[in-house]
């Protein structure tokens, strides 16, 4: 977008550093915002990993690499993205957090920008209807890894405009994604089907139909799926698991969306998967 020149990304963690990384690498300025100074610094510091990753792969150049770190610039403070011309949040999944974030961002940036957030199952028309620009707010939802997976889910809330939606596809066709659109129900559809399917695989692991090791492999083997849903689940993170499966027993209201008892457990120990080094395998070395 020729009028899109300065981006700010809300949120240095797994998904806020991965959309830096992409936004940056495809020539855009970034301003990355969290509150924790070392979130910016471990963020930071995943996005020069990675870019150097895709130099070793010859993906990239070394300039590019270096070209892409030099256009992000950090800070704790939202007020810093008073000037940038598109906001995308990735903060916490955690309602009220984005509400707020929302709140200010509706007061703090120019009032003609979009304003995005990348939730993964939280209504957007509800985080829209926390602004005085409905209409400019959607949903841009990126998968993890952010550098590596393709898709882009467009979200269009209640009150979302086509300009909007329009002014997100394009930025994600600069970025080498592909958009698809989707309508503002719970877990759009990428978590409404994978989720599901996760937590089906939980309730075998549960119910003692095969090992955690066995229901990977089926799923891999026979459906060629890069990784089995256990495994996946550990890799996303068994917290936010279950926080959308709740979405989806909330917001759509059958018996077929009740989180597995096991994967509740599993996170009331706080075995949340890779990121604490234990969730249905071990990754403490
Ligand atoms: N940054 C940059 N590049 C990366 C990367 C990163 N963070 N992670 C992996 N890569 C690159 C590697 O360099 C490698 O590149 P080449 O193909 O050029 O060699 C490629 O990705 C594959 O990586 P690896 O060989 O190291 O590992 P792998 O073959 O086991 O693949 C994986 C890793 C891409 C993660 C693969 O296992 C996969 O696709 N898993 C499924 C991921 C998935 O389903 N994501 C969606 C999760 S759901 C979600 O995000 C939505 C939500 O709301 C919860």
């Amino acid at each position: 977008m020729s009028d899109i020149k300065v981006i700010g990304v809300v949120g240095a963690g797994t998904m806020g550093n991965g959309i830096a990384h992409v936004f940056a690498l495809a020539g855009y300025e970034v301003v990355l915002i969290d509150v924790e100074e070392d979130a910016l610094e471990q963020g930071m510091s995943t996005i020069e990993k990675n870019l150097a990753r895709q130099v070793k792969k010859e993906k990239i150049s070394g300039e590019e690499k270096e070209a892409a770190l030099g256009a992000i610039r950090t800070g704790t403070d939202l007020e810093d993205l008073r000037n940038v011309d598109f906001v995308i949040e990735a903060a916490v999944e955690d309602e009220q957090v984005k509400f707020e974030i929302f709140r200010r961002l509706d007061k703090i940036t120019r009032n003609e920008i979009t304003l995005a957030s990348n939730t993964s199952s939280i209504s957007i028309t509800e985080i829209a209807a926390q602004t005085q620009r409905p209409e400019k707010v959607i949903g841009m939802h990126f998968m993890n890894p952010v550098p590596v997976m393709k898709l882009v889910e467009v979200i269009k809330g209640l009150a979302t405009n086509e300009w909007t939606t329009e002014t997100v596809i394009k930025l994600a066709n600069e970025l080498g994604k592909t958009p698809v659109q989707v309508q503002d129900y719970p877990g759009f559809i990428s978590n409404r089907i994978l989720m599901p399917m996760i937590n089906e695989a939980i309730f075998c692991l549960m119910e003692g139909v095969s090992s955690k090791k066995a229901i990977d492999e089926v799923m891999k083997l026979g459906m060629g799926h890069p990784m089995g849903p256990l495994e996946l689940a550990d890799f996303i993170g068994l917290d936010v698991c279950l926080s959308i499966m709740k979405v989806l027993h909330n917001g759509l209201g059958e018996d077929k969306y009740r989180p597995c008892p096991l994967l509740r457990k599993m996170v009331s120990s706080g075995r949340l998967g890779r990121k604490t080094g234990q969730g249905f395998y071990d990754y403490s070395d």
